[in-house]
Formats: C-alpha cells, sequence, structure tokens
C-alpha cells in the first residue's frame, strides 16, 4: 500500500489492504453460493453506482449461479439523515418485478439509503430482498432492516478507496484509506485555511428535559447542522452493547456525567468526519467548563470558534413534569426513577450552570424563555438566531 495518499485538501493513510478486502469478498460470495447456489430462477444483483461498482465487479466474479446485473445510481440530500430522503438520480436499468434482487452496496452507515432503497424496489414489485454490504459502520447503524451479508465492520471514519471517493476522487484505489486525523485537525493545506471561520458552532444548552432534542431536528433543517446529541450517541453505544456503552451506562443511569474524554472524543471524531453541512449544533456538550475549554482548544487548531451558546431555560419543576411525560413515551433509563432525574438537575445546576458565566464572559449567551408550546420555543430560537 502507498503510504499516504492526498486527496484536495484531505490526507489518508493505510487502511484495509486489498488482500483482506479480497478475503472478505470470498467469504460473502461463498455465504450466496451457499443461499443461491441451486436457485432455479434467476436472481438480479443490484449495483448502487458509483461506490459498489468495484465491490460487485468482484463479487460477481465468484457467484457460480446464473445471475444478471441491474444498476441504479441515488443520492442523498446532503445535511440529512434520516430515511425517505434519497433521490434517484438514475432509475433502475432493468425491471425487478417478480424478481429476488440482492442489493450490492460498498458502504452502510446509518442505513438511511439502504432502508429507502427496499422501499423503492418493494414498490418495483421485488419478491424478495437481500442486502449485501461490503463494509458495515455498526456504532452508526440504527435501522431495523436485516443485512443479510456483511463483508467488514469499521469504526465510523471516513474512508477513501476500492469504489469510495472524496468528492468523486479515490474509488479507483485497490486499497482502503482512512481519513488522518493524527496531523491533529489542524488545517494542513491552503484551502483548509481559505475555508476556516465558516463554520457555524452553535452550543444547544439547557437543564434536562428543556426541550434541546425536541428542537434540534427543526433547527438543524432549517439551518443545515449536523446535529450532535452526545446523550444520543452513548445510548447507541450501550443499545450496541460496546465496551464504552457500558462503562457509560452506570453512570448515565445513576444521573452522573461520563468522563469528559470520552464525549470529547466523539465530538471530534464527528467535526472530521461530517461532510455538506454549515455546521454543527451541539446538544449535551459543553456540559463541564473542562468540556467548554477542549471545545475552544478543538475549534481553534480549526481555526474556527464557537457561535453562539442557545439557552433554553425552564423551572426545574417543569424538568420533572416533562421527562415523566417523556418516560411513558420513550422508556429512557434514566428518566424511570424520581431519583435519578433529581441527581441530573443536581449535576445540572453544580457542573453544568457554570458554563452559563462562561459564555457570558466570552458574549457568546443567548438566553432563550423554554416554555410555552413547541412551536413558540422554536420560533423563538430561530428568531435569537437570525438575528445573531
Ligand atoms: P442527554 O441525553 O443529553 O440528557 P439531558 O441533558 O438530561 O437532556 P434530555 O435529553 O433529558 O432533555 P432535552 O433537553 O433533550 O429534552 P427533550 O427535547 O427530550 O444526556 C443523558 C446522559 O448522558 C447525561 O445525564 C450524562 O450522563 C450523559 N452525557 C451526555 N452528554 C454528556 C457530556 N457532554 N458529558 C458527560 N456526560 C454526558 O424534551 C423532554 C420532554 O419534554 C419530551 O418528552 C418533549 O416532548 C417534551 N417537550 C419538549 N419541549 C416541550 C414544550 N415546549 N412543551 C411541552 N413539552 C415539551
Ligand atoms: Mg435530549
Amino acid at each position: 500500500m502507498n503510504d499516504k495518499i492526498i486527496l484536495f485538501d484531505k490526507t489518508f493513510k493505510p487502511f484495509i489492504p486489498y488482500q483482506k478486502i479480497e478475503r472478505a469478498i470470498d467469504s460473502v460470495a461463498a455465504r450466496i453460493n451457499r443461499d443461491y447456489g441451486d436457485s432455479e430462477d434467476v436472481p438480479i444483483l443490484l449495483c448502487v453506482l458509483n461506490g459498489s461498482v468495484m465491490f460487485t465487479a468482484e463479487l460477481m466474479k465468484r457467484l457460480k449461479f446464473r445471475c444478471e446485473l441491474v444498476s441504479m445510481k441515488l443520492t442523498s440530500y446532503q445535511g440529512t439523515q434520516s430515511s425517505g430522503k434519497v433521490r434517484q438520480v438514475m432509475g433502475l436499468t432493468s425491471s425487478v418485478k417478480d424478481r429476488r434482487v440482492i442489493v450490492i452496496e460498498d458502504i452502510v452507515d446509518t442505513g438511511a439509503t439502504v432502508v429507502d432503497l427496499v422501499d423503492i424496489l418493494r414498490g418495483e414489485g421485488a419478491s424478495d430482498i437481500k442486502i449485501c454490504t461490503l463494509l458495515l459502520k455498526p456504532q452508526v447503524y440504527d435501522k431495523p432492516l436485516k443485512l443479510d451479508y456483511v463483508g467488514l465492520e469499521i469504526p465510523n471514519d471516513f474512508i477513501v478507496g476500492f469504489g469510495l471517493d472524496y468528492d468523486q476522487l479515490g474509488r479507483n484505489l485497490r486499497d482502503i484509506y482512512v481519513l488522518d486525523t493524527d496531523a491533529d485537525g489542524t488545517p494542513d493545506t491552503l484551502m483548509d485555511l481559505k475555508n476556516a471561520g465558516k463554520m457555524k458552532y452553535y452550543v444547544l444548552f439547557g437543564p434536562p428535559g428543556a426541550g434541546k432534542g425536541t428542537q434540534a431536528s427543526s433547527i438543524a433543517a432549517k439551518f443545515n447542522l449536523c446535529h450532535i446529541s452526545t446523550g444520543d450517541l452513548l445510548r447507541k453505544e450501550i443499545a450496541a452493547g460496546t465496551e464504552l456503552g457500558l462503562k457509560a451506562k452506570a453512570l448515565i443511569d445513576a444521573g452522573e456525567l461520563v468522563p469528559d474524554e470520552v464525549v470529547e472524543g466523539m465530538i471530534w471524531n464527528k467535526f472530521n468526519t461530517e461532510k455538506g453541512v454549515n455546521g454543527f449544533l451541539l446538544d449535551g456538550f459543553p456540559r463541564t467548563i473542562a468540556q467548554a475549554e477542549a471545545l475552544d482548544a478543538m475549534l481553534d487548531k480549526r481555526k474556527e470558534s464557537v457561535t453562539a451558546l442557545l439557552a433554553l431555560m425552564i423551572p426545574d419543576e417543569m424538568i420533572f413534569e416533562r421527562i415523566k411525560g417523556r418516560a411513558a413515551v420513550e422508556g429512557r433509563a434514566d428518566d424511570a426513577s424520581d431519583e435519578t432525574i433529581s441527581n441530573r438537575i443536581r449535576t445540572y445546576h453544580e457542573k453544568t450552570e457554570p458554563l452559563v458565566n462562561y459564555y457570558k464572559g466570552a458574549r457568546k449567551y443567548n438566553e432563550i424563555n423554554g416554555t410555552g408550546t413547541i412551536e413558540e420555543v422554536r420560533d423563538r430560537i430561530f428568531s435569537v438566531m437570525e438575528n445573531l
């Protein structure tokens, strides 16, 4: 493998050598041959362009049953992560009606595209749909849809090569490379320096139950921001049963904070991998003075700074009322007992509220009345953001 690859403004380092990719494809092909080897019908392999072109070609060479190739090209709307947002840039090159289809994907991350694709294929009358992906990011995959054939699991990093691109470059690399963040995120090229200072970094602040999560999606959609909730990220780790999740669970269930360095690492990773947004909406981070200082240091390295803190404020009695309401609907473990809720409120006053003065000192503090209807609060937030 080459040592390092530079594409536009980014440096990538070796990650998965071709030999390992080949072994993964051998194993996926063996499983598909076992399942389809004695088919009487002719199943369709659906190549999702452009990324899965290399994987499809390598996989097809290894399949020992009669099969057809159909292609299509999709694109996700930038800056959104939810389902229902893919667009067909090029429709199916052939009908899938009453046919068994194996979808060939290069990579599945949140799974939003693949969920929409399955809906499209059902609508087109496919009789059976299986999903085959070379790569899966289990840390971010959060859809109930079963992935039938997975080549390799990888962390939530930004990668190129073997069909995957960075702004259309890098697809032709035989091996897979990962974004080199060891270069500590310092802008290392002229292009990074030129873009520095253009991204927005909003902190959505407030006590538990203030409505941060409720308001975040409409703010992120309106201003094309990537919403990062450290609470949601931690709950995903818990649900996936990772080592980090197991450690975090006891603290969260008790209403305590997890260690600063854990959440700081998550935020840093997101800053370095999200593309196509105008900035970030941080929900539940920073939560201590140390985290606020770490955030300033991270942004300083990128020649950026916090744009504004949006503080949603509600009285403590209302916190209880709202969290109790949510407990009945969502079943979050840390909403279940009065004791945990009280401890979260205490933790907020002791460790998080000091950030009010920190951001007032930096002249970035904007207080917003969080009481009233969801729409009223949303309009107040929009009006503050539009007048910044
Ligand atoms: P996290 O998930 O961030 O929990 P939290 O801070 O306690 O905040 P919530 O998610 O409970 O409240 P919210 O403001 O999002 O309210 P929501 O919109 O849901 O963190 C969980 C845990 O993870 C922490 O305790 C900690 O252990 C750990 N953690 C996370 N980040 C960390 C960090 N940086 N460092 C260390 N540890 C960290 O609204 C609540 C309810 O009210 C909903 O049911 C909603 O429908 C309702 N509601 C909202 N607005 C209105 C309205 N206007 N009118 C009526 N009802 C409303
Ligand atoms: Mg929340």
